[in-house]
């Protein structure tokens, strides 16, 4: 089944034809995949590590499935090699600009850009985004409630470089100050999350193996190891642009940990001796409590005994009566009109 941006990809599909293509950002579908029939060779970058996972056991020799900020690095850098990009509007609006200089970038001089999106989620106002080394921008198609757009790359764009992507500033913590990397399109940019606030504000003393489930720009993970130094800490996340931001956070504070991409916990092996989150309650532009639904469920059989688990969620959000079903007990050591920590300890 195609999403409704990807339908839309492949009733234009003919303007691929005996292309070289790369998919930026795709949806949890298999669309580059169905391109084969058209073009030449199909690569797809994902930027979301659930909609890598949908479409890398299909790789083969015309198919090539990644995931990350950008392409595997390649030493040398290849020459700019694609005759068509197609970029799925991202549902993180600030992140368009960041891929179109990533498409320019993989492009072959003229390339094509294709750019697609759902009309609620800002792809409206595409021409007025798009930067000047691409021709403005004309529509191909308006379909399923989606708009497609084609442009061609006729300037020279600035190198992709990581930096003019991120903003690095001083974060005053409960456990003092720290320095967060915080790459476009990354949660709570600038700004301590009033959720995140209270989590840190009522830290637990862990020990051994924690993990940071869905750790963003490593907001919690920096401020946990500045108060706990010795913890073997291990930070997952969907998201390649957060992942590279916490791996930049930890590096600017001078600490390590273990940064992997993990949809729920399934990347996580073994038990746990203590987990803490701030959990999503977002999947793309829809609300949902089934992400920490599932986190709940997982990482209750994930945690040792004795194991400590802390996690803050909006107080509107159901979490009480599934947490009390997993853990069989629940304290609420916090509460503000807006967020509640959560805590259990495994006996
Ligand atoms: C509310 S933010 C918290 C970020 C950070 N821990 C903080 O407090 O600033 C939730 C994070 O969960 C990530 N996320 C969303 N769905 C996920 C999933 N299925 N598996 C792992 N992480 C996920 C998001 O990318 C986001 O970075």
């Amino acid at each position: 089944m195609l999403t409704n941006p990807s339908q839309v990809i492949l009733r234009n599909q003919d303007c691929l034809n005996q292309h070289k293509v790369l998919v930026l950002n795709h949806e949890a579908d298999l669309l580059p995949k169905a391109l084969l029939d058209v073009a030449t060779s199909v690569d797809a970058l994902a930027l979301d590590y659930h909609h890598h996972l949908q479409l890398a056991p299909q790789a083969g020799p015309r198919l090539h499935c990644y995931f990350g900020h950008t392409l595997p690095q390649q030493d040398p850098q290849p020459e700019a090699q694609y005759d068509s990009v197609i970029i799925y509007f991202p549902k993180a609006k600030n992140l368009a600009p960041y891929l179109f200089n990533l498409a320019a970038n993989y492009l072959k001089p003229t390339g094509q850009l294709l750019v697609v999106g759902e009309n609620k989620g800002g792809i409206k106002s595409l021409v007025k985004l798009l930067p000047d080394y691409f021709s403005t921008g004309i529509k191909l198609d308006n379909a399923r409630h989606c708009l497609l757009f084609a442009s061609q790359l006729v300037g020279v764009a600035p190198p992709l470089k990581l930096s003019d992507w991120l903003s690095q500033y001083q974060l005053a913590t409960p456990q003092g100050e720290i320095t967060i990397c915080n790459l476009v399109g990354v949660f709570s940019e600038k700004r301590l999350d009033l959720g995140t606030e209270l989590l840190l504000s009522h830290l637990p003393t862990f020990s051994g193996r924690v993990l940071d489930f869905g750790c963003g720009a490593g907001v919690i993970a920096a401020a946990l190891l500045k108060a706990q130094p010795s913890l073997a800490l291990e930070c997952v996340d969907i998201n390649a642009m957060a992942l590279a931001s916490c791996e930049l956070t930890l590096a600017a504070n001078g600490m390590t940990a273990k940064v992997y991409p993990s949809d729920g916990l399934a990347q996580t092996t073994g038990q746990f001796n203590g987990i803490i989150s701030n959990p999503p309650f977002h999947d793309g532009l829809a609300s949902t409590t089934s992400i920490a639904q599932r986190f709940v469920i997982d990482s209750a059989k994930q945690l040792k005994h004795n194991g400590i688990w802390q996690i803050v969620a909006n107080r509107h959000l159901p979490y009480s009566d599934i947490i009390a079903a997993q853990f069989g007990q629940l304290q609420v050591p916090a509460d503000n009109n807006k967020y509640k920590l959560y805590y259990f300890q495994q006996a």
